[in-house]
């Protein structure tokens, strides 16, 4: 163990020169922000690059960077779920189970899949190679249902489709996402690039879909514009005019809304009908809705007992 080595709870240690790289970048991260601890989210990322999740070393590091306790890191580490606190597969398939794409087929294709690899949310097949998870809405929904693998996109899938997609990856198959890269980097790849450090890939691939585009053409096949913005930036106040202070009387004005309130209250007052009354249309009140039990129970709907704990 060397004097720079971080020491973690389960005495587990980054060799030596695994720990200076990633000291390194971490520092290069760290100086694109005005306060260090702004980097915690990127450095986690950054160790989760090295493990394949944020492992208890890879807290122990980020707290010694950043000057922050591990149990601080611990709390955001376990607040997002982009981060894994066990060890990741080598792609993550989340399936999108979110309103527009449950109705379009999510659900559906979530219980295949999961069926198909024989694993629920947040578990890994025993090779490594998938970790599952049920996402929420990616932005997507305009090619719902959307399937996601290591933050790729797979639009307008169906259970076929996305069968045959966890197929090739667990065959070691390159994939093509519907957008953006032209194949899919591992989780340990994406977590590096997610941390801030470019793969030189961004520019690959379909940017926008037809789907995203096409308000976009019919407006311009239209001739519709969006209304020009008023620029005010010039509009400067009277030299005279203190901006700070409400243009409007706020006595005089709370002073108004309490005597319309006192007065609403009066003609309220004046108009309701006894208690008893019943008013043209509505049903007699009954005294046996309110004891009428659930049907069959002996009880109240909803009221809890014992055996209901
Ligand atoms: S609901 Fe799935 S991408 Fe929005």
């Amino acid at each position: 163990m060397s004097e720079n080595q971080t020491p973690t709870t389960t005495g587990q240690f980054y060799p030596a020169e695994v720990e200076t790289r990633l000291r390194d970048e971490a520092a290069q991260i760290v100086s694109r922000y005005p306060q260090s601890r702004s980097a915690l989210l990127p450095l986690l990322h950054l160790v989760q690059s090295e493990d394949g999740y944020v492992a208890p070393r890879g807290i122990g590091l980020c707290a010694d960077i950043l000057g922050l306790t591990r149990a601080e890191v611990s709390a955001v580490a376990t607040f997002y779920s982009q981060y894994k606190r066990h060890p990741n597969g080598e792609y993550t398939v989340g399936v999108c189970t979110n309103a527009l794409c449950a109705v379009m087929g999510g659900d559906m294709i979530w219980d295949k899949v999961s069926e198909h690899l024989g694993i629920g949310h947040d578990e890994t097949t025993a090779d490594g190679k998938i970790s599952l998870e049920q996402l929420e809405c990616n932005a997507a929904c305009d090619y719902a249902p959307v399937v996601m693998v290591n933050w790729e996109f797979f639009d307008n899938q169906t259970p076929t489709s996305a069968i045959d997609l966890v197929d090739a990856i667990a065959a070691g198959q390159p994939v093509t996402p519907t957008r953006g890269a032209e194949t899919v980097a591992t989780f340990k790849e994406i977590s590096h690039v997610l941390a801030g450090f470019e793969d030189g890939r961004a520019d690959e691939g379909p940017a926008a879909g037809e789907a995203t585009l096409l308000g976009l053409r019919i407006a311009r096949e239209k001739g519709w514009t969006a209304p020009q913005l008023v620029d005010d930036t010039d509009v400067q106040p009277e030299a005279h005019e203190d901006v700070t202070e409400p243009s409007v009387d706020v006595a005089a004005a709370e002073e108004k809304a309490e005597e319309a309130m006192e007065e609403r209250s009066s003609a309220e007052r004046r108009t309701e009908p006894p208690e008893s009354a019943v008013r043209p249309g509505e049903p007699k009140k009954s005294t046996e809705m309110k004891d009428d039990p659930e049907p069959g129970t002996g009880r109240d709907a909803g009221t809890a007992t014992e055996d209901d704990q």
